[in-house]
């Protein structure tokens, strides 16, 4: 018996428990969580207990009401977010770094697997060479931290010290709209002002126009806007679409701003060998992003920024020294794993505790190699191109942007007439009811899309194929004035 009260080892006794819940879970055979949202809300509310209940009643809790009503996303069924289910290998490897190295800091294998998997990743991905990288939270942080490295660099060049000093001049983004929303946020906390973005032309794929950026750019010569980062995308979150990264690059190159590129879905598609050529121009950038938690299928919460210049990195994000930590470092030889703290990951962006994410990637990468994750690729592109095959074959189908990656943008148009957003809001929404098929919508052209996108370890072309089925069944019946979709009746008919 240990002082505390909270149990604190046991792991082999609860994981093997909570591997049952969990592998009951992904099985996904029971209904959607809210068909029985006011049964697990009883069951969970209650107020902050005075007496523990203890681990078996936790555990009992877990895998018998919260983990039954955990999200649909892991379901291959769902292709909505670009974020995804945990690999088994990502969840344990997660697990095994909350408990054995709670922190990225010391001289500890895990540590060593931060620098190491950041390395793979810069190799997979074909980055210019010499570029270091660092982990956060995600695609959002990660191109905070890219545009901090930008901002540091171009207020530098004008003999000023934006981390220490603030800024004292308007400063420009150059993106697109359809560029993540968060980078919009990314220069409002770097105290640009979300005003800061200026949008470019793009073409009708959401890419941006090389030439509209160069009309920009020239005119901002004359203008008092300080010139700060053009972010391109490596797939848009919307489409999948790929900037034209070689000739926007050139110009970025040429008028000296920060070339970021935003890789967060869609790095990974370098990988497949047709979609190669249109990562051509990555050799220009300064930075680039990619997010293990959407392609690789790593646990949420792992982001990489690569730059080509750490330094810029420490010196935008630099912290006060802080006499706990330096306290706890030798300045000799390091005999001990706590006697240094290793690379200063925590100078590099904007959290200082945090959790070992370099063990996650290694793991996942470590499990099916390069080899593997050009399979895993090369089939979700292979999906959406499927489904847009089968939607040009289809006559009450309308492709609404064909596939970059491995998103597809598509709705159904039936006969074509009365109001298609409204007809493919609704189909939508009788989609996720029933569970077969669970993409999300977005906006191409002000036309309401039904947008499946696969990144998902365990989504295979048979989820593409039945999701067009899903579409056909349940537009058809919405169009003669069915509503009662979710009824288990009509699940049956097979629509080709
Ligand atoms: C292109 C792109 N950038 C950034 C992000 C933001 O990533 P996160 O949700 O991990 O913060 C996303 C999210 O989907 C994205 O698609």
């Amino acid at each position: 018996m240990h002082a505390d009260p909270a149990e604190c080892g046991d792991l082999a006794l609860w994981l093997a428990r909570l591997g049952i819940d969990l592998d009951r879970f992904l099985a996904f055979d029971r209904p959607d969580p809210m068909t029985r949202m006011s049964a697990w809300r009883d069951a969970l509310d209650g107020p902050m207990p005075e007496r523990g209940a203890g681990i078996a009643t936790v555990m009992r809790e877990l895998g018998e009401v919260v983990i039954p009503n955990g999200s649909q996303i892991p379901n291959p069924a769902s292709c909505a977010f670009i974020t995804t289910g945990a690999t088994t290998v990502g969840a344990l490897a997660t697990l095994a770094g909350s408990v054995a190295a709670p922190q990225r800091v010391g001289l500890t294998a895990f540590h060593f697997l931060e620098a190491l998997s950041l390395s793979w990743l810069s190799s997979l991905f074909e980055l210019p060479a010499g570029m270091e990288g660092v982990y956060s939270s995600g695609g959002s942080v990660a191109n905070l931290v890219a545009l901090g490295g930008a901002r540091q660099q171009a207020f530098e060049r004008i003999g000023i010290d934006p981390a220490r000093d603030g800024v004292c001049r308007r400063g420009r983004i150059y993106a697109t709209a359809a560029s993540h929303h968060t980078i919009r946020r990314a220069a409002a906390v770097l105290g640009l002002g979300r005003e800061a973005l200026v949008l470019v032309e793009s073409d009708a794929l959401g890419r941006m126009r090389p030439e509209a950026l160069g009309r920009v750019l020239d005119a901002d010569r004359h203008s008092d806007g300080l010139p700060v980062a053009v972010v391109a995308n490596a797939g848009t979150t919307d489409a999948g679409a790929i900037d034209d990264l070689a000739a926007i690059g050139a110009i970025a190159r040429r008028h000296g701003v920060w070339f970021h590129v935003d890789g967060a879905y869609g790095l990974p598609g370098i990988l497949d060998p047709e979609l190669r050529p249109l990562f051509d121009g990555l050799g220009f950038a300064d930075s680039v992003v990619v997010d293990p938690h959407k392609w690789l299928g790593a646990p949420v919460g792992i982001g990489a920024t690569f730059v080509r210049d750490r330094s810029l990195l420490a010196r935008a994000f630099t912290q006060t020294a802080a006499d706990y930590l330096e306290g706890a470092c030798t300045d000799g030889e390091a005999d001990h794993s706590m006697d240094a703290l290793g690379v200063p990951y925590a100078d590099f962006g904007v959290e200082l505790s945090a959790p070992s994410r370099g063990a996650v990637v290694w793991a996942l990468l470590r499990e099916i190699g390069a080899d593997g994750l050009r399979q895993r690729v090369r089939r979700h592109n292979a999906m959406a191109r499927q489904v847009a095959a089968r939607v040009r074959a289809h006559a009450e189908l309308e492709l609404l942007q064909p596939p970059t990656l491995s998103i597809c943008c598509f709705r159904f148009r039936g006969d074509g007439r009365g109001d298609l957003n409204a007809l493919n809001r609704r189909i939508h929404g009788a989609l996720l009811r029933r569970g077969r098929a669970m993409p999300s919508t977005t906006v191409i052209h002000g036309q309401l899309a039904i947008r499946p996108c696969f990144v998902g370890a365990r989504a295979e072309m048979r989820h593409a194929d039945a999701l067009v089925d899903e579409v056909v069944m349940v537009g058809r019946a919405m169009s003669r004035g069915q509503t009662d979709l979710a009824e288990s009746g009509f699940l049956d008919h097979h629509v080709s």
